[in-house]
């Protein structure tokens, strides 16, 4: 018998399978084999949220959750943090390599060559309501970036894939700040392709005060949407392969990935983080809180994961970001609060003995905030940093010959055939 190789057997028959091992997985589909009749559908595995599944071999990034361990591209997320900038993540992401000189300045030059929208997306962004929640005018941005693009269907046509991509890239920070301008009565600001990326974005937001982007907080927008440039295959991602597996263009897989993002366990959570500790109010409240998040009333936003059982490394990054970008904005009170709430319940067993850290949400949207966005747009600000991801997932989910279109199982506990009851019969 060979070693790379899983032998299962059916008590309910005495069947034996054998089935290969490959990367500590086995085939699914081999359990089909096991039946008790003939004519059985065949043993599948039960996996909501898929908490064990494996749906894809992807080459871009690598978590070890238990080591607290991120790499894109194998790099480890620390020294990207430190040393690039995002639209050189983006590359990396999407090409699988870190850019010489000369391709660096080629590609930035090349998204940033795509900053300008569409005159009918400008009017289609004015239709929407003041109070209108961004993610739901950002998957409408997206979603009419289709209709746009109409040749973003060639989605087996590597070309058109990556002009697709530098559109996004380019065009997205764009849109959210003009959306946001025009939310607040303001007029919109044109991009300036001779800025860096988050410079750019930082001056049409009007975030720059009256003269230029302080390059430290240009800086820690960089840094923040690198540490969000991909995750492997978490909820939006997921959410992206399944839509993209059908063949539909990317505009329309990533609308739907920022409607996964949009709920507060995911990309929602940095929204929510700030809410929670604006309604905590003072660290006097904390234990009281931590009380409530026991007693299962509310969760302790911005902790816990589903794969790190560790501290998020991107934690760690974000909360020293946040000290340095106070140094330059006034420092956001929040801060105290959520470190003594971190630290209480990292000493708590109840957090303890679940493995429950704090996640890349818990700092960020204190930064954000100090920064001088609303709270309602962090979560856009999480899509914008996850767009090279999503694109990167796509281009490789197109050339992957083993994907085919997602289409889970169930396990159908309904009723049986019945027959029809008529009207008179009901009830
Ligand atoms: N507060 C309190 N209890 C928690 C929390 C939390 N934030 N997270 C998990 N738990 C408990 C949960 O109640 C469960 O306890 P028990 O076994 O006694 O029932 C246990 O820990 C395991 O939790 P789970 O819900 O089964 O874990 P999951 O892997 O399904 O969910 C999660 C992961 C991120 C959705 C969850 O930890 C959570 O809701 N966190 C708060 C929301 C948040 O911060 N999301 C951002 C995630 S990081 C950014 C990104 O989305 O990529």
């Amino acid at each position: 018998m060979s070693e790379q190789t899983l032998t299962i057997t059916d008590n309910r028959t005495g069947q034996t399978v054998e089935l290969p091992i490959e990367h500590d997985t086995i085939p699914a589909i081999g359990l089909r084999q096991l039946k008790v009749q003939a004519d059985d559908f065949g043993m599948m595995v039960y996996d909501p949220g898929y908490t064990n599944t494996a749906s894809c071999k992807s080459r871009v990034t690598f978590v070890d959750g238990d080591r607290g361990i991120l790499r894109y591209r194998g790099y480890p997320i620390e020294q990207l943090a430190e040393k690039s900038t995002f639209l050189e993540v983006a590359h990396l992401l999407l090409f699988g390599e870190l850019p010489e000189a000369s391709k660096l300045t080629d590609w930035n030059a090349r998204v940033m060559a795509q900053t300008e929208i569409d005159q009918g997306l400008k009017a289609l962004l004015k239709t929407f309501r003041a109070d209108a929640h961004p993610m739901g005018i950002l998957v409408s941005t997206v979603g009419a970036m289709s209709a746009l693009y109409p040749d973003s269907k060639q989605v087996h046509d590597g070309q058109s894939r990556l002009q697709q991509a530098v559109r996004l890239l380019g065009q997205l920070p764009t849109a959210v700040a003009f959306a946001y301008r025009n939310q607040l009565g303001l007029p919109s600001t044109d991009p300036d392709g001779a800025l860096g990326y988050s410079d750019n974005f930082l001056h049409m937001m009007g975030l720059s005060g009256d003269g230029e982007v302080d390059p430290v907080l240009a800086r820690a927008m960089d840094v923040l949407f690198i540490l969000h440039a991909d995750h492997e295959q978490n909820c939006s991602t997921s959410a992206l392969r399944n839509i993209a597996s059908s063949d539909a263009d990317p505009f329309c897989a990533i609308a739907g990935a920022i409607g996964a993002l949009y709920g507060p366990l995911h990309g929602g959570a940095n929204e929510a983080v700030l809410r929670m500790l604006a309604e905590i109010g003072s660290t006097k409240n904390i234990p009281a809180f931590l009380d409530k998040v026991k007693n299962r009333e509310v969760r302790l936003m911005g902790f816990g994961h589903r794969v790190y059982k560790n501290y998020d490394p991107r934690a760690q990054i974000v909360k020293k970001i946040a000290y340095e970008v106070f140094e330059v904005t006034d420092t956001n009170p929040l801060i105290d609060i959520a470190v003594e709430l971190e630290g209480t319940a990292l000493e708590d067993d109840y957090f303890v003995s679940r493995r429950l850290y704090p996640n890349v949400d818990f700092y960020s949207g204190i930064i954000y905030q100090a920064m001088g966005f609303p709270v309602e747009i962090f979560p856009v600000l999480f899509a914008l940093g996850r767009a090279p991801g999503w694109l990167a997932q796509w281009m490789e989910l197109m050339s992957d010959a083993e994907q085919r279109i997602a289409r889970p199982r169930q396990i159908y506990l309904g009723e049986a055939e019945r027959p029809y009851l008529s009207m008179d019969e009901r009830g």
